[in-house]
C-alpha cells in the first residue's frame, strides 16, 4: 500500500543523518556505557539503525517501552496509554531515550516522568523528527535528526492506523 503523498525525507537523507547522529552519540559517550530506551512502536526502525552507528567500544543495552497517544487517526488523543513498561533497572545508568517523532511532546514528557522513579545517572533524548510548531510540553532534545513543518508523516516506523511503517522514506500523507 502506497500513501497518497510526496516523499519529504529520502532513504539516503535518513541514512546519512542517522549515521551522523550515531557518530555524535559515540563521541559524547566515549568511555561510558549506554542504556538505550526505545519508545514503541514508532521508534523500532530508527533505533535499529541508530544503535548500529554507535561505536562498538561503547557497551550498549537496549530496552523498550510501549506508549500510545494517537489511537487511530492523525491527531494526538492527548492521553497517554502505557502498554509495556521498562523491565530492567536503569539505576545509575546513562539513558538515551529514543523517539521517532516529537509532536506535542506528551509521550516523551510521560516517559521522562516515569524515569524519575529510577535513579538514572543521566537521561538524554534522541528523536529522528521534531515538529516544533506543535509542541505543548517543553522538552529539550539532545539529538534531533530533522525539523519538519506541521504535516502528518508516515514511513520509517511511523504509521497511520498501523500502516506504512515499512516504507524506507518519510512521506507526507495528504488529506484524502
Ligand atoms: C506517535 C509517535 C510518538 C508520539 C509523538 O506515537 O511515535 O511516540 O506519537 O506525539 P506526541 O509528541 O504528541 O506525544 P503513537 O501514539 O502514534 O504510537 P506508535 O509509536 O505506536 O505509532
Amino acid at each position: 500500500m502506497k500513501p497518497a503523498g510526496s516523499v519529504l525525507i529520502s532513504e539516503l537523507e535518513i541514512q546519512r543523518r542517522v549515521a551522523e547522529m550515531g557518530a555524535q552519540i559515540s563521541e559524547d559517550y566515549k568511555g561510558r556505557s549506554l542504556a538505550v530506551v526505545g519508545i514503541l512502536k514508532g521508534s523500532f526502525i530508527f533505533i535499529a539503525d541508530l544503535i548500529r552507528h554507535i561505536d562498538s567500544s561503547i557497551p550498549v543495552e537496549v530496552e523498550f517501552i510501549t506508549v500510545n497517544s494517537y489511537g487511530s487517526g492523525t491527531a494526538s488523543s492527548g492521553e497517554l496509554r502505557m502498554d509495556r513498561n521498562i523491565e530492567i533497572s536503569l539505576d545509575g545508568k546513562d539513558v538515551l531515550l529514543v523517539e521517532d517523532i516529537v509532536d506535542s511532546g506528551l509521550t516523551l514528557q510521560g516517559v521522562r516522568d516515569l524515569l524519575k522513579t529510577q535513579k538514572t545517572r543521566s537521561v538524554r533524548i534522541a528523536a529522528l523528527i521534531e515538529k516544533k510548531s506543535k509542541r505543548r510540553y517543553p522538552l529539550t532534545l539532545d539529538y534531533t535528526g530533522f525539523h519538519i513543518p506541521d504535516v502528518f508523516v508516515v514511513g520509517y516506523g511511523l504509521d497511520l492506523d498501523q500502516q506504512y511503517r515499512n516504507l524506507k522514506e518519510i512521506h507526507i500523507l495528504n488529506a484524502q
